[in-house]
């Protein structure tokens, strides 16, 4: 090699390197010793220290990237990631194909079965057989960049494989699932507990979680694998006829695909396959919660279409949960962010489907003591898919005496305040709002993904900054010292600047981020989105009403007492003060507030079923254009507006003399046709 340019010696490296990665990753038939393979790699690295201008982005050195300035962009999927619908018997599969043929308008259908493997879709998208970027699925419709992430994937090509037979297509979208093997979450898990940290619930969470890392070293670090599944669209290129020579194709160019995918052409070959795979479930290395079913045909595929983003060529077959005997050791409490009591079963570990389960969710006191368990029993434990493992039953047959029966704490196991539990709930709470336990997980939710959504403030920093004095409420997460973070150990420079622009982000997120950030007692996303469009900014639910909080459609009376009476806690609108000097928007830049508003000063209550409108659209439409739009009639209404079947708020419009509009009128003041002085507008 010592007479060849070094540019032929590095190609020549590299072309090695990726074939061992190849056999060792996608075809599980590693060919050279360990040794050998990180004897090429050294050297690889080496000439390309002493050559920098001969570094490619496809070499495999370059796997390990910087991390993104300023957490994750969003990416718009071409072609929508849809799901799928699910079957859980036979009879269901048997409809589903009914529909199928139906669909297709033939007597046959040709299908494909493939094992589902539970972590998450991403898209990867390969430009002149180059892997340019690729996504997490999101909704379907927008995902979120995370190449440098995917980039780590050792299974991922850097680049496609040429063959004979598929040419290399100028873009193609290979999709497909990233997940964690059960030995690689088992043992990523042991090591978490060791360090005294929280466990993953299941493979596709820790899978899920390493993939959002914003750092690219970190998810290195975490054992994540890939198969394809599918592809998004191919331009400038073949695309096979039908969906297993698509798997054919995507296995030629350098994937692993998923396990033993097999043409089917009856629903009886189909169920027998889907129960073949339900007996290897337990002896395969990675997580499977199902059989994905699909018509093989693309021409088919194409006739049969899409109902509500899930195709009809297409459905996965459930399995059932799988459930285990273990013992309960003990149940610890942990204290939630709105300073709920939550029981957690502590289980002697058992190996569940291949995976190991040492924690299970016991919901509350009343469930713990409806199923009669108790500390010491015998307990049967099930895990399904995704979902936290949970605690069917006691086994009361086993008991020996020696059990414990377990009540609720009378005082918090964080900070010794009293709990209280209110008549109608199921949950105890700590009754002291600045309990440190509610603190963390209140920062917790705060930066989620729900909340402000803040790239690289993961839990194990949170704890840092708390224990370290520097953060007592949210608003501290605004004023942190850059400077100190890259001090700290673990951080340095770069990790410090990128908190710093994610932070920067947060800042100016919208209004409904921020109001489910805060943490509000009932108040999640779809309730947060609700009083943002509705009160457009902190300062106007601050002033609301109960009742006006209460006109919002989809909002209850516990909701809207609950979001009335955040707003009358000092100490919360300490925190809501700290954040507007920090820089947070409190509003959303509403560009309605600076259009028209002609129905400023009207207040105007709807009733019955309106032709055109649904009753939240009748009332953002109204609000947008300035009006308040109230649950009750009162005097100060200035219109009912009725659809068909109206209910006692028409009478009562009556008696006070309240002009009553229908439909039309509706329209009318809409479209700025309708004369409001009608309606007393001046
Ligand atoms: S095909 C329209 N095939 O399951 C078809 N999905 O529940 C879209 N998954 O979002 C999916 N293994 O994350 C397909 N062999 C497989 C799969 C698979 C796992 C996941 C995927 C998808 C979800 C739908």
């Amino acid at each position: 090699m010592a007479d060849q340019p070094i540019a032929d010696v590095i190609a020549a490296l590299r072309a090695q390197i990726d074939q061992w990665n190849y056999e060792y990753h996608v075809l599980d038939r590693p060919t050279v010793s360990d040794a050998e393979y990180d004897g090429a790699f050294r050297q690889l690295r080496e000439l390309e220290d002493a050559n920098p201008e001969l570094v490619t982005p496809d070499s495999p050195t370059q796997r390990i990237g910087a991390a993104p300035e300023s957490g994750f962009e969003k990416v718009h999927h071409p072609v929508p990631m849809l799901s799928l619908s699910n079957v859980f018997g036979r009879e269901e599969l048997d409809a589903w194909a009914m529909r199928g043929l139906r669909a297709a308008g033939t007597s046959e259908l040709p299908f494909v079965t493939e094992p589902k493997i539970d972590g998450l879709a991403v898209a990867l998208t390969y430009e002149n057989g180059a892997l340019a970027w690729g996504a997490t699925r999101g909704d379907g419709t927008v995902g979120e960049n995370v190449t440098e992430n995917l980039r780590t994937i050792r299974s991922i090509p850097l680049k496609l494989r040429q063959t004979e037979e598929w040419a290399i297509p100028e873009r193609i979208e290979v999709r497909g699932e990233v997940y964690m093997r059960k030995a690689d979450f088992d043992r990523l898990n042991e090591r978490i507990v060791e360090a005294g940290g929280e466990p993953f619930m299941n493979p596709r969470n820790s899978a899920a979680g390493s993939l959002r890392q914003i750092d690219p070293k970190n998810t290195a670090a975490r054992p994540l694998s890939f198969f394809a599944w599918d592809i998004g669209y191919i331009q400038s290129g073949k695309r096979p006829d039908s969906h297993f020579d698509t798997l054919m194709m995507l296995q030629a160019f350098g994937f692993r695909i998923t396990l033993d995918p097999k043409r089917e052409s009856s629903v009886d070959e189909v169920w027998d396959e889907c129960q073949r795979w339900l007996e290897r479930r337990d002896t395969l290395p990675f997580e499977i919660d199902g059989v994905v079913i699909k018509v093989d045909s693309y021409r088919l595929q194409e006739e049969m279409g899409v109902v509500s983003r899930e195709p009809r060529w297409a459905t996965a077959f459930k399995f059932p949960a799988i459930q285990k005997t273990t013992v309960l050791e003990d149940i610890t409490i942990t204290v939630g962010r709105t300073g709920t009591l939550n029981p957690t079963a502590i289980l002697q570990p058992v190996n569940i489907g291949g995976v190991t389960v040492r924690r299970a969710s016991l919901h509350n006191e009343d469930e713990i003591a409806r199923k009669d368990i108790r500390i010491g029993d015998s307990v049967v434990v099930q895990r399904a898919g995704d979902v936290i493992p949970q605690i069917v039953m006691a086994i009361a047959e086993k008991r020996t005496g020696n059990e414990r029966v377990f009540s609720m704490p009378e005082h918090c196991p964080v900070c010794g305040s009293e709990t209280r539990r209110d008549e109608g709930v199921a949950m105890r709470y700590c009754t002291n709002t600045s309990c440190p336990a509610q603190l963390r997980e209140q920062l917790y939710h705060f930066v989620s993904r729900g909340s402000l959504d803040i790239a690289g403030m993961g839990s194990r920093l949170i704890d840092r900054f708390i224990d370290l004095g520097w953060v007592h409420d949210a608003a501290d997460l605004f004023t942190l010292d850059y400077e100190q973070i890259a001090q700290l150990e673990g951080l340095g420079e770069k990790s410090a600047t990128n908190l710093k622009a994610s932070v920067e982000i947060a800042k100016e997120r919208p209004l409904w981020r921020l109001l489910n950030a805060l943490g509000i007692r009932h108040v999640g996303e779809r309730t947060a989105t609700l009083l943002a469009k509705r009160f457009g900014s902190i300062d106007g639910l601050k002033q609301a009403t109960v009742e006006e909080i209460l006109s919002v459609p989809g909002v209850g009376a516990i909701l809207a007492q609950s979001v009335y009476d955040y707003f009358q806690e000092p100490r919360n609108l300490a925190v809501i003060d700290k954040l507007a000097a920090a820089g947070v928007s409190l509003a959303d830049q509403q560009e309605e507030s600076t259009g028209p508003k002609p129905l400023t000063g009207l207040t105007l209550v709807l009733t019955g079923r309106l032709a055109d409108y649904s009753r939240p659209q009748a009332e953002e439409a109204l609000s947008s254009l300035g009006a308040t739009v109230s649950g009750s009639v009162s005097k100060k209404t200035s219109a009912v507006i009725a659809g068909e079947e109206p209910g006692s708020k028409v009478d009562k419009a009556q008696q006070l003399g309240i002009p009553v509009l229908g439909d039309v009128e509706l329209a009318a003041i809409l479209d700025g046709s309708f004369d409001l002085t009608l309606i007393g507008k001046e």
